[in-house]
């Protein structure tokens, strides 16, 4: 894996929500593709956007839209967010169903991810794996930006770098929480190739360059190079 294998995804949990299309241009030249949390107050204890907020920023933003469904009851909403203009979803293997999900999303021509909170173990995504074009690896518990990265979760990350490798498979293996200079390397060391990174960028005054920072940061951890 080359090191511009590497996707940064900054997260607009923390961007100024009355300002989102200009926040997001913003990051858009150090930016893979745009992290959208969903939160429906039941899975996790908050609430953010849905639908019409990313339909909204469709007409503002080409980025590759990753919505983080944190919802109890994603599949009722797939076919929203497709037609949004959402081009992946990720759904957490805790709420169950996930095959019918995968299958569901396939059906609608969406990317789709399946996401472990810090306290769920790698062997609940292993039957997956092969099916999947991404595994989330919560660093934080979900529901809050600005928490501290957990670094007990890179054991898991090692594990399902492995399930992945094993499998052949081109699965994207992201993480999601406290992401920042300093955290970045560990866990693309551990195998991540996605990072997401909310607070570290929309908490700074000039984004792109927390978004850049990150990215050289991070690269610093990539693993060696096989092919190049
Ligand atoms: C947490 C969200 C994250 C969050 C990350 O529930 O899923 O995407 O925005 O924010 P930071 O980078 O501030 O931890
Ligand atoms: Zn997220």
């Amino acid at each position: 894996m080359g090191s511009s294998d590497l996707l940064l995804a900054p997260s607009m949990l923390s961007a100024d929500f009355g300002n989102l299309a200009e926040a997001v241009g913003e990051v858009a030249a150090e930016a893979d593709w745009l992290h959208i949390d969903v939160m429906d107050a039941h899975f996790v204890p908050n609430l953010t956007v849905g639908p019409p907020v990313v339909a909204s920023l469709r007409r503002h933003s080409g980025l590759f839209f990753d919505c983080h469904l944190m919802m109890s009851d994603p599949g009722s909403y797939l076919g929203a967010f497709r037609d949004a203009g959402a081009d992946s979803v990720t759904v957490h293997v805790e709420v169950g169903g996930t095959g019918d999900l995968i299958a569901q999303a396939r059906q609608l021509g969406l990317g789709i991810g399946v996401a472990l909170n810090p306290d769920t173990p790698a062997s609940r995504v292993e039957q997956f794996v092969d099916q999947v074009d991404l595994v989330l690896c919560m660093t934080v518990f979900p529901g809050f930006g600005g928490q501290s990265f957990m670094s007990e979760v890179m054991g898991k990350v090692a594990q399902v770098r492995r399930m992945i490798d094993e499998h052949g498979a081109s699965v994207r293996l992201e993480v999601d929480g406290g992401i920042d200079v300093k955290t970045a390397p560990v866990a693309t060391a551990a195998g991540a190739t996605v990072l997401v990174s909310g607070s570290a960028i929309f908490g700074h005054d000039q984004p792109w360059l927390a978004a850049a920072a990150i990215r050289r940061a991070a690269q610093g951890g990539a693993r060696a190079p096989v092919d190049s």
